[in-house]
C-alpha cells in the first residue's frame, strides 16, 4: 500500500521540492492503479511500479494499457508552514504585520529576549564567578534573602527596560514595596511586572532557574504626569498601574535557565518556546503552538507541607496516589524542582499539575499573584490549560496589593479541574 499522507504542509511556492514529493503522493495514493503513470515525483513513481510489477504477474489488461497522464490535482486546503526554526526577532516581527502586537510591544519583548540572555550567561557562570550566594541586605519586598544573582538580575531587567523607552512603570519581586515609575525621559505605554530570577534558591547547586515576567498596558488615568504630581501621587498612579487582573494581560513569558535556555512566551495567541542557540546567540523557536495535555499523570507539590494543607487536599492527594484522573489505578508520579519555571515548563510540555497551595501556615502559600501566578496562568490557558487558586480563575482576581500572594494550581485542565472537584466539596 502506498501510504496515505494526512495534514500534509504543501509550500505556496510551485518549486518548492516538498509540494511537488508530498504533493504527488498523496494524489497518488488517492488513484487507482490503472491510472497511477505520473512521471517525476515519489508517489507516482511507486505507483507505476506496482501497476507493471501486476501486469507481469498476471494482471489485468487495463492495469497494462498505457493510462493518461494525470495532473496532480491542487489539495483544497493548504496548511501555514512551520514556523519552527525561524528566529524570536523575525517571529515579532511577523507578529506585528499580523497586528498582533504593536511595534511598541515588539520592543518591550526583545529587550525582555535581551535580558533574559544576559541572566543566561550570568547564571551559567556562577559558580565559578563569585556570583553564588546570598547578597546581604535586608532581602527583597516579601522579606526572602537574596541572592546576589537576585539582585544583578533585577538591576539588568530594569536596565534593558528602561532603555528600551517603551516602558512607564516597571514593578519586580525584588523591588521595595512600590511599583517604579520610569523617568519622563524614556517613558513608555508599557507596565512591565516580572521576577527576575525567581527560584534562585537553587543556584547554589546549579539547578533549574528562570525569569517570569507580564507585560499590561498602561491605564492612561494612572499615568504619572511628571511636571504636576507629587512623589506620593506618582507613586499611588504606578501602584494603581500595576494592580491589574491578570485578564489584561497583553503578553506573558518565562525564560528557563536549565541544559538549555528557553524563552516561553504569549501574546494572547498561543504559546511558543524559543531554544537560545549559544552559537549564535540567538533565541530560536523550538516549540510551536504548544497545547498542554490535557490530562498527565505528573504531580509537582512540596509535599513537605503535607500536615499543614486542608482537609480536601489530602484527600486529594490520596486519590492521585491510587489513580486519580489519568492514571488508571496505578500512582501518579512525583517531580518537583522547586523552581517554579522548571516545574511549570515540565508541566506545560508532559501534562500533569503543579500546585502550591496555601496551608495552616500561609494562608495565600508562596507564589506571588502579579509576577509567578497571572503570567503562568495566561500561558497555561493560551496553551489549552489551566491557572486556579482551587476556588477560582487566577486571571479574574483584580490584585489589592503589589507583593500579594494566591494559592496557585496549574497545568492540564482535567488534572486541575479535578483538584478543584475535592476542594470546592470541603
Ligand atoms: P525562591 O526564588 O526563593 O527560590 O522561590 C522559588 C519559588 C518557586 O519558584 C518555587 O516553586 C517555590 O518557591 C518553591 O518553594 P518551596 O521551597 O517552599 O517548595
Amino acid at each position: 500500500e502506498i501510504p496515505r499522507v494526512t495534514g500534509v504542509q504543501t509550500c505556496a511556492l510551485p518549486i518548492c521540492p516538498c509540494h511537488r514529493v508530498f504533493g504527488l503522493t498523496v494524489v497518488a495514493s488517492a488513484m487507482s492503479l490503472a491510472t497511477a503513470t505520473a512521471p517525476v515525483a515519489l508517489g507516482g513513481a511507486r505507483a507505476t511500479l506496482r501497476g507493471r510489477r501486476l501486469a507481469h504477474t498476471g494482471g489485468s489488461d487495463k492495469v497494462i494499457q498505457k493510462a493518461p497522464a494525470v495532473k496532480p490535482r491542487r489539495r483544497g486546503t493548504v496548511t501555514t508552514a512551520s514556523a519552527v526554526g525561524t528566529n524570536l526577532t523575525t517571529w515579532l516581527l511577523r507578529q506585528e504585520m499580523e497586528h498582533k502586537i504593536d511595534g511598541e510591544l515588539a520592543v518591550v519583548l526583545s529587550s525582555v529576549s535581551i535580558a533574559c540572555k544576559r541572566i543566561s550567561s550570568l547564571v551559567q557562570k556562577a559558580g565559578i564567578s563569585g556570583m553564588t550566594g546570598l547578597a546581604g541586605g535586608a532581602g527583597n519586598a516579601s522579606g526572602e534573602d537574596q541572592k546576589k544573582l537576585d539582585v544583578v538580575s533585577n538591576e539588568i531587567f530594569c536596565e534593558v527596560l528602561r532603555i528600551s523607552g517603551r516602558t512607564g512603570v516597571i514593578a519586580s519581586a525584588e523591588e521595595e514595596d512600590v511599583p517604579v515609575a520610569v523617568e519622563e525621559t524614556y517613558n513608555g505605554n508599557y507596565v512591565v511586572v516580572f521576577d527576575p530570577l525567581d527560584g534562585s534558591s537553587n543556584i547554589d547547586a546549579a539547578v533549574s532557574t528562570g525569569s517570569i515576567f507580564g507585560i499590561y498596558q498602561s491605564d492612561q488615568s494612572c499615568v504619572p504626569d511628571w511636571g504636576a504630581d507629587d512623589e506620593g501621587v506618582v507613586q499611588e498612579k504606578c501602584i494603581t498601574n500595576v494592580c491589574q487582573p491578570g485578564d489584561n494581560l497583553l503578553a506573558a513569558g518565562y525564560c528557563m535557565y536549565s541544559s538549555s535556555t528557553i524563552l516561553t512566551l504569549t501574546v494572547g495567541h498561543g504559546v511558543y518556546s524559543f531554544t537560545l542557540d549559544p552559537s549564535i546567540g540567538e533565541f530560536v523557536m523550538s516549540h510551536e503552538d504548544v497545547k498542554i495535555p490535557a490530562t498527565g499523570k505528573i504531580y509537582s507539590f512540596n509535599e513537605g507541607n503535607f500536615v499543614n494543607w486542608e482537609p480536601g487536599l489530602k484527600e486529594y492527594m490520596d486519590a492521585i496516589k491510587k489513580g486519580g484522573k489519568a492514571n488508571d489505578g496505578k500512582p501518579y508520579s512525583a517531580r518537583y524542582i522547586g523552581s517554579l519555571v522548571g516545574d511549570f515548563h515540565r508541566t506545560m510540555l508532559y501534562g500533569g499539575i503543579y500546585g502550591y497551595p496555601g496551608d495552616d501556615v500561609n494562608k495565600n502559600g508562596k507564589l506571588r499573584l502579579l509576577y509567578e501566578c497571572a503570567p503562568m496562568s495566561f500561558i497555561a490557558e493560551q496553551a489549552g490549560g489551566m491557572g486556579s487558586t482551587g476556588r477560582g480563575r487566577v486571571l479574574d482576581i483584580q490584585p489589592d496589593e503589589v507583593h500579594q500572594r494566591v494559592p496557585f494550581y496549574t497545568g492540564s485542565r482535567e488534572e486541575v479541574q479535578y483538584l478543584e472537584s475535592f476542594l470546592r466539596e470541603n
